[in-house]
């Protein structure tokens, strides 16, 4: 229900639209009139299949290099592919696409102060109707969506659990030596994908 209160109707959403553009523009001295951006519900339709696409193909390249060699040599697949997927997705969609966790592996990936409120939604409800919860939201002159990555214990214990086996922690702290992303029980909110578009710099 707390997440539902993010789902403005259309019409809302157009009004609450032109009312920040027309704020922005005016805070940023901003005269080029351009248009205001796609309404909601495009950017959220987009941002959910971008998400989609960066959960199959890090999940494929994951179970694959899990099944072939084992976690040690997964971690440095990870480290490869997850960015590689982010930036991927990013230069096609012309949305900033990543992830972020509160306790992170990859220290890109820390939580800044305006999605702070976002981020401990999914927190507290990781999961909605056995799916995971997905959020948005107008911050200043940009339209973000962000949705749960849910901690499961499988394959994700093996390095981000709470009983990780020694080689692979070693392989953890050897290449991320400021490494927060352990201990997490199934359930709990490992981190969230998150599509930003910034409606100033949209064409
Ligand atoms: C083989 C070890 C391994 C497994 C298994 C694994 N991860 Fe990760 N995870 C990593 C590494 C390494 C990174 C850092 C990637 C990078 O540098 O961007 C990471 C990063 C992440 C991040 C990004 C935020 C952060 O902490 O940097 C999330 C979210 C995440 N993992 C969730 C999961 C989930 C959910 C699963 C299970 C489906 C899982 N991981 C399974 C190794 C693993």
């Amino acid at each position: 229900m707390m997440l539902e209160m993010n789902r403005t109707p259309r019409g809302n959403s157009i009004r609450n639209l032109m009312t920040v553009a027309a704020l922005a523009s005016a805070l940023s001295g901003c005269s080029e009139g351009k248009e205001p951006a796609a309404p909601d519900d495009a950017f959220v339709a987009e941002a959910e299949a971008l998400t989609a696409r960066f959960q199959s193909e890090l999940q494929e390249a994951l179970s694959n290099a899990m099944a072939e060699t084992g976690p040690v040599s997964a971690i440095s697949v990870c480290q490869a592919t997850a960015p590689a997927i982010a930036q991927n997705l990013s230069l096609e969609s012309g949305f900033s696409v990543g992830r972020i966790a509160r306790r992170n592996r990859n220290p890109g990936g820390s939580i800044s102060g305006d999605f702070e409120p976002l981020y401990a939604q999914l927190e507290a409800t990781p999961t909605e109707d056995g799916v995971p919860a997905a959020v948005h939201a107008r911050l200043g002159d940009r339209q973000v969506y962000m949705r749960a990555i849910p901690m499961q214990e499988q394959p994700c214990a093996a390095c981000h659990g709470t009983n990780i086996a020694p080689e692979v922690k070693a392989a953890i702290d050897g290449a991320y030596p400021e490494d927060l992303a352990t201990g997490f029980e199934p359930g709990e909110l490992r981190g969230a994908f998150l599509v930003e578009m910034s409606t100033s710099t949209e064409e």
